[in-house]
């Protein structure tokens, strides 16, 4: 079952009586990002904040993602392996583009219940909203200002007609103005790339806030490029989104609380932060494009979502790991030898990866790691820990385990100089450029050790068989917890 928006999902929550409706004033300058962070480190619920300070007729929400019973609540399973992997059974494939791959008329029909549809907005314009009069929240102490962290800034290929939906950090300004912290290679730079090449400067954009929550998370998804986030959050959804063609050609949620209209002026650069993110540091100050607000669509009654970055485990780690779970069916397709991966919520998903693969060549784990390298926002990784199959990924001792007793430094650590990284990254002089680092962990094939590869210790199962009686009766008595 999808959420047919953002109140039907508060509904849901409400109903299991998992809602935190708060009505003391609160300001959205800090105090709202502090509750909101102290409830996600104890794994409280949502909050809806529905007095806030200075933005009468407003209410802000934040900690959707509290937890990963947060993410397994929004997708009504525990299983968010099984989205991907029943989709594929269908299809056999990852479409591209929303036609391209989907070539058969048994298909098309089939994919048509994803696909995005036009509806009656169920907000309206309204002239009197603007950048500042909106509740966004200033998150930490020496930030540059307030800013949208939870909105997402959707742009259209000009090239490929895809639609782009994507989180990126919005700095206010003034009232018509606002910096869009879109990295290089993510969508909207890539979208804004290709609008330049046609000579265009001002690319067509909208940012739109409070949708259902699986749309939000589909926006900070690392969606191969080329596939239709829309399409993908109607994969997600189980239920193609429904959708409203504003008068600059952006399609956006019909559903949305407010929706933001108006283009990126790429010849207006500025310097946009500091801004408290999700390293736990400030990022220093740097360069990004100026949005110009041309209308403003609001809901009766509006909900504003917001989130706070800052030191892990905080709402970014839980879509993280969400993200991590939903896309290993896909990734499986594009490295095949890959079994299982960890990305641990406190090595904040750009930095540490931890992966397992069925090793049956020499060689083998060099190449999985390029091939992660190569693969979407995986190239950001700084580290990645590979292992065999039957290490446990997610338990951090047998990986540890796996290090301590495969790992000759020399030969099994790689480093990759002046590769591309996270451009948040603080530990180098001129990010994203940073070097990257590789640990073979996996054990060794002759070729690779020189030798065959030492036996391992395993107890004989007729002693284990033998002794069974015993050795129950010792562990009912004694045993403790570790
Ligand atoms: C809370 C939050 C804030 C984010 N802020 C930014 C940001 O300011 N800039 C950015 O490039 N990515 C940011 N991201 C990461 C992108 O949302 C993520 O890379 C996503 O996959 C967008 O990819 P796309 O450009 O391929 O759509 C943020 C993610 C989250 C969850």
């Amino acid at each position: 079952m999808a959420f047919k928006d953002l109140r039907h999902y508060l509904d849901f929550m409400r109903s299991k009586n998992k809602l935190v409706e708060i009505s003391e004033e609160v300001d959205p300058i800090l105090e709202i990002p502090e509750l909101g962070r102290q409830a996600t480190y104890s794994h409280v619920p949502p909050l809806l904040f529905t007095n806030v300070k200075g933005f009468q007729g407003w209410r802000v929400l934040t900690n959707v993602y509290y937890s990963m019973e947060g993410v397994y609540e929004l997708f009504g399973t525990r299983n968010l392996e099984q989205i991907a992997e029943g989709f594929l059974s269908q299809f056999g494939e990852m479409p591209v583009t929303i036609m391209d791959k989907v070539k058969s008329l048994p298909s098309l029909l089939k994919m048509g219940k994803y696909m995005p549809s036009s509806k009656r907005p169920l907000f309206s314009e309204d002239d009197s909203v603007n950048l500042g009069n909106i509740p966004a929240t200033k998150t930490w102490p020496h930030d540059a200002g307030r800013y949208m962290t939870f909105s997402i800034v959707i742009t259209r290929d000009p090239e490929k007609n895809v639609n782009n939906l994507s989180i990126y950090r919005v700095q206010i300004l003034n009232e018509r103005e606002a910096l869009v912290h879109w990295q290089a290679f993510k969508r909207g730079s890539m979208a804004a790339s290709n609008y330049r090449d046609k000579g265009i400067t001002r690319v067509p954009i909208a940012i739109v806030n409070g949708v259902d929550p699986i749309i939000t998370f589909t926006a900070a998804s690392p969606v191969p490029p080329g596939l239709d986030k829309y399409l993908f959050a109607g994969i997600l959804r189980g239920e193609g989104v429904d959708v409203v063609e504003l008068s600059n050609g952006i399609l956006v949620p019909a559903h949305a609380e407010s929706v933001l209209e108006g283009y990126v002026d790429l010849e207006d650069n500025r310097l946009e932060g500091p801004f408290g993110d999700h390293l736990g540091y400030y990022t220093p100050k740097d360069y990004y494009p100026v949005f110009k607000l041309e209308r403003a669509y609001i809901r009766e009654n509006p909900i504003y979502h917001v989130t706070s970055v800052g030191k892990p485990p905080l709402e970014d780690a839980w879509i993280g790991k969400g993200v991590e779970r939903v896309f290993l069916p896909f990734l499986k397709m594009v490295i095949p030898d890959l079994v299982d991966m960890n990305l641990p919520e406190y090595g904040l998903f750009t930095s540490v990866g931890i992966f397992s693969i069925k090793k049956r060549y020499p060689g083998q784990a060099r190449r999985a790691m390029m091939s992660i390298w190569g693969t979407g926002q995986l190239g950001f990784l700084k580290l990645i820990i590979l292992v065999d199959a039957n290490v446990d990924v997610h338990d951090i001792n047998q990986v540890i385990y796996a290090i301590a007793s495969t790992v000759d430094p020399q030969r099994d650590v790689m480093i990759v100089n002046n590769a591309l990284n996270d451009s948040l990254d603080h530990t180098v002089l001129n990010p994203p450029l940073g070097s990257k680092m590789g640990i073979d962990a996996t054990r060794k094939f002759k070729e690779e050790l020189g030798r065959e590869w030492p036996e391992e210790v395993a107890s004989d199962p007729e002693v284990v068989k033998r002794v069974s009686k015993i050795w129950d009766n010792i562990k009912s008595k004694y045993s403790s917890p570790p």
